[in-house]
């Protein structure tokens, strides 16, 4: 099974003719096809959730087909106002909303936000008194089963993303002249490939939630779900379907009785758009181990160090040799430094390329770059057919001072 298709193997091959360093690749006609598919129904506003993947390009492609922009940074807002997109289609979510961030967002004219702790909420209202604004306000939950009760969030894990309900009901609405409290957040899961799981998960949140908004004399219009929707990282995984998504979904919205329901989706946007070719510098065989030792790593492609999970990887020149199981390791000076164990034709060499699916989302960014003055990638998209650079690589002497 591959993860290329036939054309994208043919830009592959010809760009790696010419490269001699790691790049990524992003197939934008594919994004636009899928990104369509999203967009088609009412049942829930998508927002498009940056740090998936902030590449001005992918911005431009979310923006046409419709999507609003959840930032995470003073970064982030300014990279999306860079692509023409107005601050009034702006969410901003994340714990580290210093008064600071919270300023320059108010300056820049965002006024949507999901408030993580109540030195936030005082922090936004203080900013909109200053401001002369009114602000939409989501507040972020984070639900713990009781002790001994099944949690269906599989985990009973303290984050710093929102307040326990017990924390957000003493919250006075009134005490905020300038914020406006439309609704309520919920995300704690993440790459999540059953349908069925996913609709589960929502549903055993409705009670709670539904008890919180009537303690606080909230007026739930908004519940905002979140991201956590995923894509397959081996060729016998799942596929969500979005179409029986969508149904429970429009199921979760009745049951709550909101008005809107949202998401900011990252990797189910934009995650299968990616691709990230890296050269191959020797094969050697190590206590009886099979290894490739290849140009790029977690300096540019880190979640397999984070999350175990290795992006599905394939040789690009095809031939009809036998195959063997191969560990991966990158260039950096450390055992962290794996893409995994992976089955490629025997013969691979360093004349080879591989080629790393479903890297559109958490790719580059998420990455390690400086570590060892190894080189940036370069970042390409193919629109319309055509291929693009949006990002030179570049040497150590780029960042290094
Ligand atoms: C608040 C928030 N929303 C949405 C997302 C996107 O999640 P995903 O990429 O799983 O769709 C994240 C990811 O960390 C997040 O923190």
């Amino acid at each position: 099974m591959t993860f290329l298709s036939a054309p994208v193997r043919e830009t592959l091959v010809s760009l790696c003719h010419e490269q001699e360093t790691p790049f990524f690749v992003y197939d934008l006609d594919r994004l636009s096809q899928h990104l369509q598919l999203l967009t088609k129904q009412d049942i829930v506003k998508l927002w498009y959730a940056v740090k998936a993947n902030p590449l001005s390009e992918i911005i431009k492609c979310l923006d046409q087909a419709g999507f609003d922009f959840d930032v995470a940074s003073s970064g982030e807002l300014e990279q999306v106002i860079a692509q023409g997109v107005d601050a009034t289609r702006v969410l901003n979510t994340g714990p580290a909303k210093s008064k600071r961030q919270i300023q320059h967002f108010l300056k820049r004219g965002v006024t949507t936000f999901v408030a993580e702790s109540i030195n936030q909420v005082r922090w936004l209202q203080e900013a909109a008194v200053d401001h002369h604004v009114n602000l939409r306000v989501l507040l972020r939950v984070q639900l713990r089963w009781p002790e001994g009760e099944k949690n269906p969030l599989g985990g009973d894990t303290l984050t710093p993303f929102g307040l326990g309900v017990e924390e957000w009901q003493h919250l006075n609405l009134k005490d905020y002249s300038h914020l406006n409290f439309v609704g309520l957040h919920i995300f704690q899961w993440g790459n999540m490939l059953s349908t069925d799981k996913l609709a589960s998960l929502w549903q055993a949140m409705v009670g709670p939630l539904q008890q919180l908004s009537h303690r606080l004399g909230m007026q739930l219009d908004v519940l905002d779900l979140g991201g956590g929707l995923g894509i397959p990282y081996t060729s016998d995984a799942e596929h969500l379907d979005w179409q029986v998504l969508l149904t429970a979904l429009d199921n979760i919205k009745d049951a709550i009785g909101v008005k809107e329901l949202w998401m900011e989706l990252g990797r189910y946007a934009v995650g299968e758009c990616g691709y990230y070719a890296n050269p191959v510098v020797e094969q050697k065989t190590n206590y009886g181990v099979k290894q490739l030792i290849v140009s790029g790593g977690v300096n540019h492609l880190l979640r397999p160090a984070v999350t175990g999970q290795a992006f599905p990887c394939e040789r690009l020149r095809q031939d009809d040799t036998s195959f063997a199981q191969f560990a991966i390791h990158g260039p950096l000076c450390t055992a962290l430094d794996s893409l995994g164990s992976h089955s490629l034709p025997d013969n691979t060499d360093e004349t080879d390329w591989l080629v790393f699916s479903q890297c559109g989302a958490y790719g580059f960014t998420e990455s390690m770059p400086y570590f060892l003055c190894h080189e940036l990638p370069a970042e390409y998209v193919i629109q319309q057919g055509k291929v693009q650079c949006v990002r030179q690589a570049e040497s150590a002497q780029y960042y290094l001072r």
